[in-house]
């Protein structure tokens, strides 16, 4: 019986906050810290199994059971509302979901407004929300071009410290959504192992407390 416990963990800088958030609570994996090309790391003494996915593709693994845990941005949540738990807000990996434009752009409401963005979703219900008609461009990244470029008015993108826009030489318009990492669990696996995601949650929580 496959009694560990699998956990995606977004790869990247996000990833490595959140794997030392899960040794402090007590479910370390050392040989995650070997600078190697390695995607799996197990430690078979306290049952855990960490593998490094792509941060956007954590909530597919976690929705199809393929992990029983993950830690997936709000905005992936929202932009794809994968069938899963959404258990906590870790309380890292602070940013703004945001409308961006270059600084001389002049919105005209008589017009169609065309949206670049990789959150086609949010993008949508936000200006649906404001009653707004648009044109939506889907890319897959270096959104900012877009606009520099006449392919869109605005970009809809995450902000965290504006460097990006500031380099390219865009403006915000708005920021309209906070976004934060969330701990998501399978919802048949959360049954099934329950006492120790249960565990896993208390401590993180203890975690996100103390900041
Ligand atoms: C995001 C986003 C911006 C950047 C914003 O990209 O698309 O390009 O971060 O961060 P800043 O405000 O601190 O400059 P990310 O690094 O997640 O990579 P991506 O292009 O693959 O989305």
């Amino acid at each position: 019986m496959n009694t560990m416990l699998n956990v995606a963990l977004p790869k990247g800088r996000l990833g490595e906050k959140v794997y030392a958030m899960f040794e402090k609570a007590g479910f370390p994996c050392p040989a995650i810290k070997e600078n190697n090309r390695k995607l799996i790391f197990e430690n078979k003494e306290v049952g855990v199994r960490y593998f490094w996915v792509k941060p956007s593709d954590v909530a597919i693994y976690v929705e199809r059971g393929a992990a029983d845990v993950g830690v997936a941005g709000k905005d992936i949540l929202l932009e794809y509302n994968p069938d899963v738990y959404e258990l906590l807000d870790l309380n890292i990996g602070k940013c703004d979901m945001a409308v961006a434009a270059k600084a001389d752009f002049k919105d005209d409401r008589n017009k169609t407004l065309t949206v670049a963005t990789k959150f086609t979703n949010i993008a949508k219900r936000y200006y649906a929300s404001q009653g707004r008609d648009i044109d939506i461009i889907h890319l897959n990244g270096s959104i900012e071009l877009a606009p520099i470029l006449g392919l869109s008015d605005v970009i809809v993108d995450i902000v965290e410290t504006g460097a990006t826009l500031k380099e390219n030489k865009l403006e915000v318009v708005e920021k309209f959504l906070p976004i934060s990492a969330r701990l998501i669990a399978n919802k048949a696996n959360f049954k099934f192992k329950y006492q120790i995601i249960e565990n896993i949650m208390a401590e993180l929580k203890a975690q996100t407390e103390i900041k």
